[in-house]
């Protein structure tokens, strides 16, 4: 039996066995594949330019007893807002039928955001809450974060869905109606917004507190 060294084979192997060093990074798993990366960054910069410019649009003719400071909006005015929107919406929603798409046929949603037992949501949470919340392992997500990013995928669709409805009522007035009318869906769509808000501040706290999770969604581990 002949006995060679080659590069990455330890010495005592015969030759054509090759053994995975421990040393080679390629050896660490995959915690995020590669389409979940990119479509995962053009949705974050696609989503806070329609929130900076949804906030402009707002500001023309608020819902409720308050605006947007205009240091916080995209687009200087309502025309600019919605030039704004109506140009980053096509990334998103292209970005966004291409995730949940992949994200079905591969099975990538059913493995890791399913099940979601109420029971275990609980315990999470209240784990999470008092500091106990385990992340060693980043390739499976806890019951709190399985809810939260379905939450915002279905709040993603939401939205998407009430913005095209009053983007063009009179063409999607099937749409419309199933939002109960214009001024319903202009509700909904503001309050998708809102949720959406809501799940980015906890989402980028934890993205910077958990340790090696950003590294993850930028090179996969
Ligand atoms: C395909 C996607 C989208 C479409 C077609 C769309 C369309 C629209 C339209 C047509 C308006 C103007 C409504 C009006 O004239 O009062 C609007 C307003 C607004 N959009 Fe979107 N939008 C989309 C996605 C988003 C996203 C992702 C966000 C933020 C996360 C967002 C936030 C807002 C906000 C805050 C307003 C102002 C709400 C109001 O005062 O009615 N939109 N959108
Ligand atoms: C710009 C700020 C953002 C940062 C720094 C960020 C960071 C991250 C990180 C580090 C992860 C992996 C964390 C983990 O293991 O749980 C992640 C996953 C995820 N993020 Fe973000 N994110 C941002 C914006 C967004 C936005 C705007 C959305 C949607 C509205 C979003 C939705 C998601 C979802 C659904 C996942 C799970 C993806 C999957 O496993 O398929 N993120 N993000």
């Amino acid at each position: 039996m002949t006995i060679e060294a080659t590069r990455d084979s330890v010495v005592t192997e015969p030759k054509g066995f090759r053994s995975l060093p421990k040393h080679e990074p390629s050896a660490a798993p995959t915690i995020h594949p590669v389409w979940v990366r990119v479509t995962h960054w053009i949705n974050a910069v696609a989503m806070l330019v329609m929130i900076g410019s949804g906030w402009e649009i707002y500001n023309a003719s608020p819902l409720f007893p308050f605006t947007f400071p205009s240091s916080i909006t995209l687009g200087g005015w309502l025309a600019g807002a919605l030039l704004w929107h109506f140009a980053a919406m096509w990334v998103l929603a292209v970005n966004g039928l291409v995730y949940l798409l992949l994200g079905l046929l591969t099975g990538r949603f059913r493995r890791k955001l399913l099940p979601i037992r109420p029971g275990e949501v609980i315990a999470d949470a209240r784990a999470a809450l008092g500091g106990r919340l385990a992340h060693d392992d980043l390739s499976v997500y806890n019951a709190v974060q399985k809810l939260l990013y379905l939450g915002v995928i279905i709040s993603g669709i939401v939205i998407v869905a009430s913005g095209l409805s009053i983007w063009k009522p009179v063409q999607l007035q099937e749409l419309t109606a199933l939002f109960g009318g214009y001024d319903t869906a202009r509700f909904v769509h503001f309050f998708a917004m809102a949720a959406i808000v809501g799940f980015l501040v906890i989402h980028v706290v934890m993205a910077f507190v958990v340790p090696k999770s950003l590294r993850a969604m930028i090179i996969g581990r």
